[in-house]
C-alpha cells in the first residue's frame, strides 16, 4: 500500500485493528452478559471515534443504541487543551442506562474526565470506556479505560480517525506523523 507522504511509520495496520476490534467486542459482550445487562448505549466522541466505533458495531452482539458527543480538546493542531468543552450534546435520555464511551485515543485524560462528569449528571447507571489507543504515560488525571485496543508511544499519531488539522482521519491505519514535513504542509499543493 502507498504510504501517505505525511506518514513516518505505520504503527498499526488495518488487519491488526480489525482483529483487535473483534477481540474487544467479544470481551464487551461477555462483560455485560455476566452482569445481566441486556442493552447499552454507545456514546461515541466525535469526530475521531467514527472508524473505530463502526468497526466495533460490526462485531458487538449485545443490543445497543448509538449517540455522539462532540468535544473540542485540541487547540488547532497538535497541542492538547487543558480545558476541553462539550461543543455538541445529544438529547436521548440516558437516565439509569448503561453507557459505553467510545474514544479514539486517551492522552492527558482531560476530555474523558469532563465527559464522565457530564454523563453522570445525565443520570447514567454505569459508565464504561473503550478506546482504540492509549498514551498512558501522558495521563494528567487518574483515569483508565476498561478496554484498550493498543498502547501507543508519546508521539503525534494520525489515521483511523485521528486527525491533523481535521485531515488524515481517512488513513486506514494508525501511523506516526512526519513532524518536519507536517509543520509546513500546504494541503493545496499536494
Ligand atoms: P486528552 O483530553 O488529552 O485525553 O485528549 C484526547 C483527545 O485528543 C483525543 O480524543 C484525540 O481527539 C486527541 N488526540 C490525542 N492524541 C492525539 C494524537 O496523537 N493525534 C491526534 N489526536 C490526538
Ligand atoms: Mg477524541
Amino acid at each position: 500500500m502507498q504510504k501517505h507522504p505525511l506518514v513516518d511509520e505505520i504503527l498499526i495496520s488495518k488487519a491488526e485493528i480489525i482483529k483487535r476490534c473483534q477481540e474487544i467486542s467479544n470481551a464487551i459482550d461477555k462483560f455485560y452478559k455476566e452482569k445481566n445487562i441486556k442493552e447499552i448505549i454507545l456514546v461515541g466522541i466525535l469526530k475521531g471515534c467514527i472508524p473505530f466505533l463502526a468497526q466495533l458495531l460490526n462485531y458487538l452482539t449485545i443490543e445497543c443504541e448509538t449517540e455522539y458527543l462532540t468535544v473540542t480538546s485540541f487547540l488547532g493542531s497538535i497541542e492538547a487543551n487543558q480545558e476541553p468543552k462539550i461543543a455538541r450534546d445529544f438529547d436521548t435520555n440516558i437516565n439509569n442506562r448503561d453507557v459505553l464511551i467510545v474514544e479514539d485515543i486517551i492522552d492527558t485524560g482531560y476530555s474523558l474526565d469532563l465527559i464522565i462528569k457530564h454523563l453522570k449528571l445525565k443520570g447514567a447507571n454505569s459508565i464504561k470506556i473503550v478506546t482504540l489507543l492509549d498514551k498512558t504515560m501522558k495521563r494528567k488525571v487518574e483515569l483508565n479505560a476498561d478496554w484498550v485496543g493498543f498502547n501507543v508511544p508519546d508521539k503525534f499519531l494520525i489515521g483511523y480517525g485521528l486527525d491533523f488539522q481535521e485531515k488524515l482521519r481517512n488513513l486506514p491505519y494508525v501511523a506516526t506523523a512526519n513532524m518536519s514535513k507536517i509543520k509546513n504542509w500546504d494541503w493545496n499543493k499536494h
